[in-house]
């Protein structure tokens, strides 16, 4: 019998992150939640209301957090099976590219860029001493030059670099049967979304939550949309 696998989900307490992780429990994954702030995470957890869910405080930009983390895997006290890089801001809407300030871009690029590749970096050899593992980012559509403009520039580009680090990745790993994949979840009705997004997020999530469970003869560093390949 195959043993149970566990996902850490970053930004796990709301939005598409919250449902991502609602759907693997339900699916029998044990679930990290990983929230910035754990007071947060807990009430999420609670609402979550499944034995298989537990929860961290993981900033993606906060050196002790991700040295927690280290440490934990390290002494075994977690293993993750299943990583899924989903906090993220987008903050400079306003701005095109002449104007956004630079203050705005890095910290945009530190938080959706660097916090995936930081996690990534910490996460992935115990995946691979494992000889398992699913990487799922949660990039999008304005990360693809084929949807490219000038509008939004931090968050762009950060989702540019997620979407290289997904191949790059996906290089590293490819002989130790580890997965990884960038996924946009189209336009989705949360706190970064707004209310006018056409999609909810059951439907945001379903396309991560089916990359996170990919047979081990699954895809490697492709970026998907509701579950097809979609241009970079
Ligand atoms: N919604 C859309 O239309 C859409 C479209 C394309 C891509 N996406 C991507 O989907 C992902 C999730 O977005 P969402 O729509 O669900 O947004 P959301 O509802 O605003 O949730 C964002 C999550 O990221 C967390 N977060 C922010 N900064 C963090 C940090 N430094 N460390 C750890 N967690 C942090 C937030 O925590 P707090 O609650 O503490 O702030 C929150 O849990 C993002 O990567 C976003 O770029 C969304």
């Amino acid at each position: 019998m195959t043993r149970q696998k566990t996902a850490l989900v970053t930004g796990g307490n709301r939005g598409i992150g919250f449902e991502i992780c609602r759907q693997l429990a339900a699916d029998n994954i044990k679930v990290i939640l990983a929230a910035r702030d754990l007071q947060k995470g807990d009430k999420a957890m609670a609402k979550l209301d499944n034995p298989l869910v537990s929860c961290i405080k993981l900033d993606v930009t906060n050196d002790a957090d991700l040295q927690s983390l280290s440490s934990k895997l390290e002494s075994r006290e977690l293993v993750v099976d299943i990583l899924v890089n989903n906090a993220g801001i987008s903050q400079g809407i306003r701005y095109s590219i002449l104007n956004e300030p630079r203050e705005l871009t890095a910290q945009t690029m530190d938080i959706n860029f660097f916090g995936a590749l930081r996690l990534s970096q910490i996460v992935v050899p115990f995946m691979q001493k494992n000889h398992f593992g699913r990487v799922v980012n949660i990039s999008s559509g304005h990360g693809s030059f084929s949807k490219m403009d000038k509008q939004n520039p931090g968050y762009r580009f950060s989702k540019v670099a997620m979407n290289a680090m997904t191949v790059m990745l996906a290089d590293e790993v490819k002989n130790d049967n580890i997965l990884v994949n960038a996924m946009t979840p189209g336009w989705v009705r949360t706190r970064l979304g707004g209310l006018n997004a056409h999609r909810n997020v059951e439907e945001g999530a379903e396309t991560a939550v089916w990359l996170c469970l990919l047979d081990d003869d699954g895809p490697n560093g492709e970026f998907f949309k509701d579950k097809a390949t979609f241009s970079w």
